[in-house]
């Protein structure tokens, strides 16, 4: 079997493998944002802690594989440049954003014990963990965009600039309040 088509098949296992975590890291989020107790948010902490080898595995196996067939038969186009760019602000911003906050998250509620308190709901419900997830799912589906159809460097600055633009048009951060985030948690 050819190289190319190999690597090709990993970038996109990869490439999967960030949508599955994006999507599984929305979910977590809108669970923690609906937590009342410690006991309901437990789960979901333990979710998080998966999506810290899942996401990071799958961001490297794209990169590397995608590394391989720019240099193996493509060479430095306007897309792929946009591509990286996605990716490395993907990673970025599951670090600084999300990664951070969980750090701090994780030992504080994890312990924890029944109705959870002001502070730790506040910690929780941050607007900074949604605006995280909605940027990540735009800029993956921009750069989903970008390998598609391989636009010029200009349409593939563009991409980029309007899923940022839609990701954060999409996060009201006004509110810490169960609503913020445009997600509608159920009672539990
Ligand atoms: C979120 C990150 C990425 C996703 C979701 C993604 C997804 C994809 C998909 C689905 C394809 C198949 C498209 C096709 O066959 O027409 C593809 C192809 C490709 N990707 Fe990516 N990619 C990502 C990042 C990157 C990066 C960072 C690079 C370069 C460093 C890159 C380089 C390439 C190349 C060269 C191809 C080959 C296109 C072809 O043979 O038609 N990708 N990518």
């Amino acid at each position: 079997m050819p190289i190319y088509q190999l690597a090709l098949f990993f970038h996109i296992v990869g490439a999967f493998g960030i949508i599955a975590s994006v999507a599984i890291d929305a979910l977590a989020v809108n669970g923690m944002r609906s937590s009342e107790t410690a006991e309901q948010a437990r789960p979901w902490l333990f979710t998080f802690r998966s999506l810290r080898i899942v996401g990071p595995v799958s961001l490297a196996l794209t990169l590397v594989m995608g590394l391989y067939l720019m240099a193996s038969s493509w060479g430095w186009r306007g897309w792929i440049a946009g591509g990286l760019s996605g990716l490395v602000a993907i990673g970025a911003i599951g670090g600084l954003l999300t990664g951070t906050r969980m750090a701090r998250i994780g030992p504080a509620v994890g312990p924890a014990q029944g109705r959870l308190t002001e502070e730790m709901r506040r910690m929780l419900r941050d607007p900074a963990l949604v605006l995280s997830s909605r940027l990540r799912i735009a800029l993956v589906l921009g750069v989903l965009f970008l390998m598609s159809v391989k636009p010029s460097t200009a349409g593939s600055i563009a991409v980029l600039v309007i899923a940022i633009g839609l990701g954060a048009a999409v996060t009201p951060l006004w509110s810490g309040s169960r609503r913020a985030g445009g997600l509608q948690p159920s009672r539990r």
